[in-house]
């Protein structure tokens, strides 16, 4: 156990070689399943638990610890899949939540209705000389999360928002530069798709006294600002002077229009991040996605349509509903193909103008480069005032 404050602390597990989350997220950084025990004059509460192969150190920590409550900021396993386990251990304590989360609980878990105390929006449960309310935050990232506030102590604990993907031994963020990628990653990968209630959730905690966020993956922050600040911006309309570029060449067509463009971006004072797919970090690129105002993919063709791998990026693309602008793609055939249609009929959930694709039979020649340098042109045109 680390204290956090006088009768607060960390009783989490840090995951130090996990590399894949989800069977899909990689985990550059391992992660860590922070759970939080916190002592009241008359009851204890246990925050969240931990991923179910990390169970055993969480019983380790709590030694013998009575828990009268353990509250559920969120229904997914890596937080809640100790339950079980806890009833087993701790046969009187309760399980708080709110309705929506009790529900998936009992469907993902079989955790019997009598175990529950179902709390509203704005609650608040005493621990005697500790006070937890309850602030429902929907949607980040499932229907059901919610956070919960230590009011005398004003630490917020947010569950996955404002999270990061760190295994680290720092209780408290030491390196901002390190966790800001970790939680911009995290945020591209875990929150993107939910800008706009993200923003709702921001505003509805504007008025917290905060000293403290001790979210449910990586260090916590005793400067909540530097973290909130980074939501702010990457949840706001704002994009970047940037064209981010995934792409495929399997033939050196495609190759060939790629180098050349990236050539072209920059000779015109654009900020480019291009992505070769045959071995790109899915991460890297949905943390180049927050914050682009352009995406141009580039793909051969592969039968009648894109290559798999790029009909892959362009499936997180739209999932992941980044803020970008703009979208064009540029690639090469041989005989014919329908991968222009393929790939903007996947984009649906983009608010995108789409600009002239440049498409090529075989080898790119003279006027090939000349549309590439429209197409080009036209970005920076478009991104006219943009930093
Ligand atoms: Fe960290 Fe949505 O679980």
């Amino acid at each position: 156990m680390r204290e956090i404050k006088r009768n607060v602390y960390y009783v989490g597990a840090i995951h130090w070689d996990r590399r894949l989350f989800d069977e899909l997220i990689p985990l550059p950084d391992g992660t860590s399943y922070n759970a939080y025990l916190i002592k009241g004059s008359e009851k204890t509460a246990l925050i969240d638990t931990v991923d179910p192969a990390m169970e055993d150190v969480l019983i380790k920590k709590l030694k013998d610890v009575k828990i009268d409550y353990i509250i559920a900021n969120h229904a997914e396993q890596d937080h809640s899949g100790a339950l079980p386990r806890m009833l087993e251990k701790y046969p009187d304590a309760m399980i708080v939540t709110n309705p929506k989360c009790k529900t998936i609980l009992m469907d993902l878990l079989h955790i019997p209705d009598n175990k529950f105390i179902e709390v509203k929006d704005g609650e608040t449960l005493s621990l005697g000389d500790k006070t937890l309310k309850f602030i429902y935050a929907p949607w980040v990232h499932w229907p059901e999360t919610m956070f919960t506030y230590l009011r005398e102590d004003r630490i917020l604990f947010p569950c996955d928002f404002l999270g990061s993907h760190l295994a680290t031994s720092d209780l408290f963020v030491t390196d901002e530069s390190k966790v800001y990628e970790a939680a911009k990653r995290y945020y591209a990968e875990i929150m993107m798709p939910f800008r706009t209630t993200i923003r709702k959730n921001l505003e509805k905690i504007k008025d917290l006294e905060i000293d403290i966020i001790a979210p449910s993956h990586g260090p916590l922050y005793d400067n909540p600002e530097f973290i909130l600040n980074a939501y702010r911006d990457w949840s706001s309309e704002k994009v970047k002077n940037e064209v981010v570029i995934p792409y495929i060449s399997m033939h050196g067509s495609t190759k060939i229009m790629i180098d050349y463009f990236v050539d072209a971006l920059i000779k015109r004072g654009i900020t480019v991040k291009p992505f070769n797919l045959t071995e790109t970090d899915i991460g890297e690129l949905a943390m180049a996605l927050v914050d682009t105002a352009t995406v141009v993919v580039g793909t051969p063709t592969v039968l009648t349509g894109a290559h798999p791998n790029v009909v892959y990026a362009v499936y997180l693309l739209n999932a992941l509903r980044p803020k970008v602008k703009f979208v064009s793609i540029i690639g090469s055939y041989g005989w014919g193909g329908k991968m222009v249609e393929q790939i903007t009929e996947m984009l649906t959930n983009l608010k995108i103008e789409i600009l002239d694709p440049v498409i090529v039979k075989g080898l790119p020649e003279r006027e090939d480069f000349e549309a590439l340098d429209r197409l080009a042109d036209e970005i920076k045109e478009k991104h006219r005032g943009m930093e």
